[in-house]
């Protein structure tokens, strides 16, 4: 199975890689795969993606061989309310694993990673009517990136080359834990969401429900949503577009 052989083995329970050389999106072959019965854990790993998705219907640049682009097949049988959560978790756990290579990298609500302010992985999180599938991707060895993309890798961050089936294996590990926790234990994932969230302590503006809001992020609630202050009272925003920070 190529590059992700090893990884293939050390993958922790129920978790088990399957490697297409070229796809649409991840997400929407796992989709597919599921509605099929596939059971939880699939990882489905591309070569390379030519219809690959971003949230809000944006398109996700990811060269062949560059970046690190798959999708994971998760069932939580915790109650349905709880499955947004999984936003979260995929989001610390790709930070964890990114943190294997740098220092810190942060969490801009609800699940952008961003190392040195600039954004390293991008998390699509999609439900069926009994499964959800995360989908990811993180830069790893590209060097260059279009014109305004607040972009970094890996590789740019490090200086040296990364190899690609060690950051998955990471993310899985990561994920299988937090994953775990999407009822009991929820609190100690949010503790990692909050030590790594780059909104809090920032003016932020946002539209939620159609209405543009403007305030001042002053932490997450134990949900994980965005409290924000908002003209002198505290709202808990569960679901917004881009939220753009606003200069200081
Ligand atoms: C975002 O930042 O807007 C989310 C980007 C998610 C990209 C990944 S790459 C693997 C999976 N398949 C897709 O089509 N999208 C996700």
């Amino acid at each position: 199975m190529n590059e992700f052989a090893e990884a293939a083995a050390l993958m922790p329970d129920p978790f088990r890689i399957l490697w297409k050389e070229e796809v649409g999106s991840t997400n929407d072959e796992l989709r597919a795969l599921a509605q099929n019965g596939t059971g939880e854990g699939l990882v489905l790993i591309a070569g390379s993606q030519t219809a690959g998705r971003g949230r809000r219907g944006a398109e996700w640049f990811s060269p062949a061989g560059e970046g690190l682009a798959f999708s994971v097949l998760l069932k939580p049988t915790v109650p349905k309310e709880f499955w947004s959560r999984l936003s979260l978790v995929a989001g610390l756990a790709v930070a964890e694993a990114v943190e294997k290579f740098v220092p810190l990298a942060e969490i801009k609500w609800p699940n952008d990673v961003l190392v040195n302010g600039r954004k390293i992985a991008g998390i699509l999180v999609e439900a069926g009517r009994d499964f959800v599938i995360v989908g990811i991707g993180i830069n790893i060895n590209s060097l260059e990136f279009p014109n305004g993309l607040a972009a970094t890798s890996l590789a740019l961050e490090t200086g040296v080359a990364i190899k690609r089936p060690q950051v998955l294996l990471e993310v899985v590990k990561r994920l299988s834990v937090h994953a775990g926790r999407l009822g009991q234990g929820f609190e100690n994932t949010m503790d990692g969401v909050r030590q790594r969230c780059r909104l809090t302590g920032k003016r932020v503006q946002f539209t939620s429900s159609g209405v543009v809001k403007t305030g001042l992020v002053k932490g997450l609630g134990t949900g994980g949503e965005l409290l924000v202050e908002i003209a002198g009272s505290l709202e808990l925003i569960v679901q917004a577009d881009e939220v753009r920070v606003l200069p200081a």
